[in-house]
Formats: structure tokens, sequence, C-alpha cells
């Protein structure tokens, strides 16, 4: 039976904190439990399964915790471990309910905004190696193409609290450059990791103005909001409270602090434990 409870958003630790945000502005009403694996973070740089592993366990503590649907705001899981999940774990351990990825809404959106049809993407080592985005845009928009470089460093300069500093600068710059010098006809970015919205500013400075940066969460909240428009049995099962709670693996004082920066409103925080 399809439970009655919040939207579960997870991601390994702060990135999906960027969808969580545009999914709060476009169900104001609708509750969410936010799960960040930060004793785990990053998984870029892990294999098919281990993420696999760690995202199931997540998927299902989402579950006990009584999501009728599960956001995997993660690139890295998306192209790792979603189809696993949705068409082998899903049917036996919840077939009501549902688990929906990033890369398929973005991939989509990409179609309406580069004219060169030569796109951008920078990703984790992970999302990279597996291809997803490629396939995925070539499947869509035939005629189109991804050149996609990885930004190995940017996920563990957030993770460690280093957004900010002066010296994410050189590895922002390193990265946006290997992948312009690999095309000059890329005329649209796909920041395809979810945390790389927390260094937008740092990524817009280093991008020339022409080119689009495309930030996920605002395309993830609109494919949801249609979503939900077409499966009304899952939207009748969110629950309605306009509340968040906010989970992590490691310390909950340390997560608080940061994701209240980020969120801009102070939030709190529990730590939970996934196996
Ligand atoms: N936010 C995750 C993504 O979108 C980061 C993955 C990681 O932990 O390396 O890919």
């Amino acid at each position: 039976m399809l439970p009655r409870g919040p939207i579960g958003v997870f991601d390994s630790g702060f990135g999906g904190l960027s969808v969580l945000k545009e999914l709060q502005r476009a169900l104001p009403a609708a509750d969410f439990l936010y799960l960040g694996d930060n004793a785990r973070a990053p998984y870029g740089t892990r294999s098919f399964d281990t993420v696999y592993t760690y995202t199931l366990q997540a998927v299902r503590w989402l579950f006990d915790h009584d999501c009728p649907l599960v956001i995997i705001a993660c690139n890295t899981a998306s192209a790792k471990a979603l189809r696993s999940i949705q068409q082998r774990d899903l049917p036996h351990i919840a077939p009501e309910r549902r688990v929906l990825g990033v890369i398929r809404p973005t991939a989509e959106a990409v179609g309406q905004l580069s004219s060169s049809g030569v796109v951008g993407l920078l990703g984790t080592p992970g999302t990279v190696a597996s291809g997803s985005y490629d396939i995925e845009v070539a499947k869509l928009h035939p005629g189109f193409r991804v050149v996609a470089e990885a930004a190995p460093m940017w996920v563990p300069i957030v993770e460690q609290g280093f957004a900010a500093s002066d010296g994410a600068d050189w590895f922002v710059a390193e990265a946006v450059d290997r992948l312009l010098a690999r095309d000059p006809d890329i005329d649209t970015i796909i920041l395809g990791c979810t945390h790389y919205p927390l260094l937008y500013h740092k990524i817009r400075a280093a991008v020339p103005e022409s080119i689009n940066l495309v930030c996920q969460g605002h395309i993830v909240a609109a494919s949801l909001l249609d979503y939900l428009q077409r499966h009304r049995d899952i939207d009748a099962a969110i629950s309605r409270g306009g509340n968040t709670l906010y989970c992590t693996t490691d310390d909950a004082e340390a997560f608080a602090a940061r994701a209240s920066v980020f969120l801009d409103r102070h939030i709190e925080a529990r730590t939970i434990s996934l196996q």
C-alpha cells in the first residue's frame, strides 16, 4: 500500500540541497525528508557496485520513513544506481512507490538551450565515465553531442566547506578551461553534479557570458510538477504540512550549520545511520 508521507530527497552530501531548495519553492505545501550521506561522500570516485549499494540503502531508509516518492538528487547515483533500483529492486521492495533521478530531465532541457548542439558537461568522474548524459542527450536530441570533463575536486571542496575560499577559484578555472579547450562550439554547459551550484558564482565568473550555465534544481522541480500532474496517486500520497526534516549520516550540527548558510535560513538536522 502507498503510504502517506514526505518526498524523499537523497544525495551523497550537501549537493542535493541545491535541488531541494527548488523543490520547496515549487511545492511549498509538501513535506520533504532530506538525506545526505555526508559520512561516505564523495561518491564520484567510487565503483558502480559501491554507489549502487549505498544508494539502495538510502532509498530503503527513506521508504522506511514513509516516503511514497524518492528523488535521487545526485547525478552520480542517478547514473550508477537508478536504473538497477527502478528495474531490479523496486518491483520487490515497494512496487507502488517511485524513485526518480536528475539526468533525464536535465538532458531533456538542454534541447531548448543549445543552438550549436555542442553541450559541455562538468560532472564527477563517475558521472562522466558512465556516459549517461551522452546517451540521453543523443537519444532525445539527435545531432547533439556532449563534451564532458570531470571536475574531481569540486565535490570535496564543497563537502569540506571551502566553497567560498580563494583556493577554490583555481580548481574551478582549471576544470572550466579544460572543458572549453575541447571544443570551441560549446554554447551550453550542464553543471552535472548537484554540488556544483554551491560554487555557482565562481563557475559563472570563469565561464564566458555567452555560454549558458545549466543548474539542475529548477529543471528537476519543473519535471516533478509535470510528473505529479500525470501520477495523481503519487501526488495524493505526499503529506502536506510544509515541513522538511534534514538528516545526515555525519555530524548533525556541522551539517545544519553549512546547510543553513546555503539555504539562507536556520535549519536543524539529525544524524542517522545507513546499512
Ligand atoms: N551531488 C553528487 C552528484 O550530483 C555528488 C557526487 C559525489 O558525492 O561525488 O553527482
